[in-house]
């Protein structure tokens, strides 16, 4: 089966050495890394379910108050409950527990260092086991959660639901013969760290990705096709956030996405994907600020768009803003291009669906500026 799916050597080798090069110059500063076998174990129990930024300050917490296996052994559950409050998922905790008490009377307290003994843990998978035997210890060992079978997924071109025991198969034969016994830990974290900054789910930055020359689905229409989740799944709901900047001239600011990738080349007002928690209207202030380099003041919300990409539900506001006097002048950061347009002129421009129904509810709302009828927001 991996034989038809495995790509020649020579291109899991090139892959494997762009994602080491990548990732030693790119990886993030976490408390985990380079850390102890035990705090790698407590790490990667955390980021299961959890994201990195949450992670971090419990991370610390936890290790300052339980910095050996048998501090955590020895601790009452109640106080590694305490300490775990606000991650969710408490059986981790009472797994973790349990383990450490394990750990403690069968391996001298030393977190073990083969498959075996690691999966019969409780709490511990084959997830968790191939990333404490590769990051801790340098054994190479294949790992995979959400963000590789994101990433190979793309890669290789896999079809079908990536949960079917065929692509999972799959995916995991793929992920132990790229992994290179010389560096296994910074090639798995490198996979996933990949697929945090750079393999986004909806807008993978494939201009930035140095495996596009070998990806697949980096040189199709659209790289976030894959993986392919089944329909009726529960679509994702994502925020957007663009700003509408008007200069002193009346022109609209509008910027051409990257060529790679989703909406490739099509133009549209500077906009990002709102982080969890984010306030939209402080994100149109990034969204000028990243894909323009503008400083803007920002005004009231002017549109909101909803549509839907895949499995995931869009729902995309637009704010209205000036270019702030103290700012410098526009230009491409995270854009192929950049342009200062009368609104008359932007019809000549490709934009994407949801853009060309801002642009729609612009022209309204100039219509209805000029006719004293207007509205504060339009609902697209
Ligand atoms: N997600 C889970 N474990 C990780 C790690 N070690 N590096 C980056 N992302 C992760
Ligand atoms: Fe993901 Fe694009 Fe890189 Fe392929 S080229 S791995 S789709 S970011």
């Amino acid at each position: 089966m991996s034989a038809s799916i495995m790509a020649p050597t020579d291109r899991g080798t090139r892959i494997s050495a762009r994602l080491l090069k990548w990732y030693r110059l790119h990886k993030r500063d976490l408390p985990w890394r380079g850390a102890s076998p035990y705090a790698v174990w407590i790490s990667e129990i955390m980021l299961q379910q959890t994201q990195v930024a949450t992670v971090i300050p419990f991370f610390l917490r936890f290790l300052n108050r339980f910095p050996t296996v048998e501090a955590l052994a020895e601790a009452p559950i109640d106080e590694v409950l305490k300490h775990w409050a606000g991650l969710g998922y408490y059986a981790r905790a009472r797994n973790l527990h349990r383990a450490a008490q394990k750990i403690v009377t069968d391996h001298g307290g030393r977190v073990p260092d083969t498959p075996e003994a690691i999966e019969a843990l409780p709490g511990i998978g084959r997830y968790t086991s191939g990333a404490i035997l590769s990051i801790a210890y340098g054994i190479p060992r294949p790992l995979v959660d959400a963000n590789v079978v994101r990433v190979l997924s793309r890669l290789f071109g896999l079809k079908g639901d990536p949960k079917s025991a065929a692509n999972q198969a799959a995916i995991w034969s793929i992920a132990e013969q790229l992994v290179p016994p010389e560096a296994p830990g910074d090639f798995n974290q490198g996979l996933m760290e990949i697929g945090a900054l750079v393999c986004a789910p909806t807008e993978p930055k494939c201009e930035a990705c140095p495996l596009l020359s070998d990806c697949v689905a980096g040189n199709s229409a659209d790289p976030s096709a894959l993986p392919e989740f089944p329909a009726g799944r529960k679509p994702i709901s994502v925020v957007h956030s663009a700003a509408i900047v008007q200069d002193a001239e009346g022109r609209f600011l509008i910027s051409q996405r990257p060529l790679h990738g989703l909406w490739g080349g099509l133009w549209e007002f500077p906009r990002v994907i709102c982080a969890p928690g984010e306030e939209p209207k402080s994100a149109a202030v990034r969204a000028a600020a990243e894909v323009t380099g503008l400083t803007i003041k920002v005004g009231s919300r002017i549109a909101t768009v909803k549509h839907a990409v895949t499995h995931h539900r869009i729902t995309l506001y637009a704010f209205s803003a000036q270019p702030d006097s103290s700012s410098g002048p526009a230009y491409p950061r995270d854009a192929a291009a950049v342009r200062w347009e009368r609104f008359e002129a932007l019809d000549d421009f490709g934009f994407s669906s949801p853009q060309a129904l801002l642009r729609n509810a612009l022209r309204q709302r100039l219509e209805q500026q000029q006719t004293g009828t207007y509205q504060p927001e339009l609902d697209l």
